[in-house]
């Protein structure tokens, strides 16, 4: 049971990331929708570095997606509904110089529309998991990624499955974290020493 300290909308503390997802197929509208909450994230100069190459579960794609993860991550996420690789522009098109400039914040401004995703997908009774365990080089590969994107994670979207389809170690794991206090990580004035 997750307990704000400070009042909060529910749906922050609703957002958690489950490994059992019941394997069902979502629709694209559902995907469209929550693509488009992570599409009004902030970001510097407005720059909208975030990109989002997505599978539905049935897709083509399916396979080679879940391939591009390490195994350890594969062994839960194939029972997912969607995999998204969740890429930033490390060089987005700068309407001042009107050419691509480099970027001190493509990974935060993306990390920013991921968190809307999430909470998007939380919204509509789906959960998303991030994961930063991908076979990096093989994904730039096989996704075509250009240099120029930094692949950042992927994300597994789904509906809650059964927590009995995991072995008993990632059952054991199977619910809503805590967090630190706020006393650990906000400060008033500078960096404490
Ligand atoms: C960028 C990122 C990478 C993550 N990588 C993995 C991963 O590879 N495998 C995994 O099982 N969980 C992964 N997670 C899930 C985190 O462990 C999880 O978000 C964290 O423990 C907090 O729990 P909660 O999301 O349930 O609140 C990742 C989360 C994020 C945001």
């Amino acid at each position: 049971m997750r307990e704000a300290e400070h009042p909060i909308d529910p749906l922050f503390l609703d957002r958690w990331s489950p490994r059992a997802f019941d394997g069902s197929d979502i629709p694209d509208e559902d995907l469209l929708t929550i693509f488009e909450a992570a599409r009004w994230a902030p970001s510097a100069f407005n720059s909208q570095p975030w990109r989002f190459l997505y599978a539905r579960r049935g897709d083509p794609n399916w396979q080679l997606f879940l391939g591009l993860l390490i195994p350890w991550n594969q062994g839960w996420a194939h029972s997912a509904s969607a995999l998204v690789y969740i890429l930033s522009d490390s060089m987005p098109m700068s309407d001042k110089a009107g050419a691509p400039q480099p970027s001190r914040t493509h990974s935060f401004d993306a990390g920013a529309a991921w968190a809307s995703l999430a909470l998007q997908a939380t919204r509509m009774g789906y959960h998303a998991h991030g994961m930063s365990g991908i076979q990096y080089e093989l994904a730039r590969a096989e996704l075509g990624v250009p240099e120029r994107y930094r692949i950042e994670a992927a994300c597994a979207i789904g509906r809650i499955g059964d927590p009995a389809t995991l072995d008993e170690k990632l059952r054991a794991r199977e619910h809503p974290s805590g967090r630190k206090p706020q006393s650990e990580f906000v400060f008033a004035g500078r960096f404490p020493r």
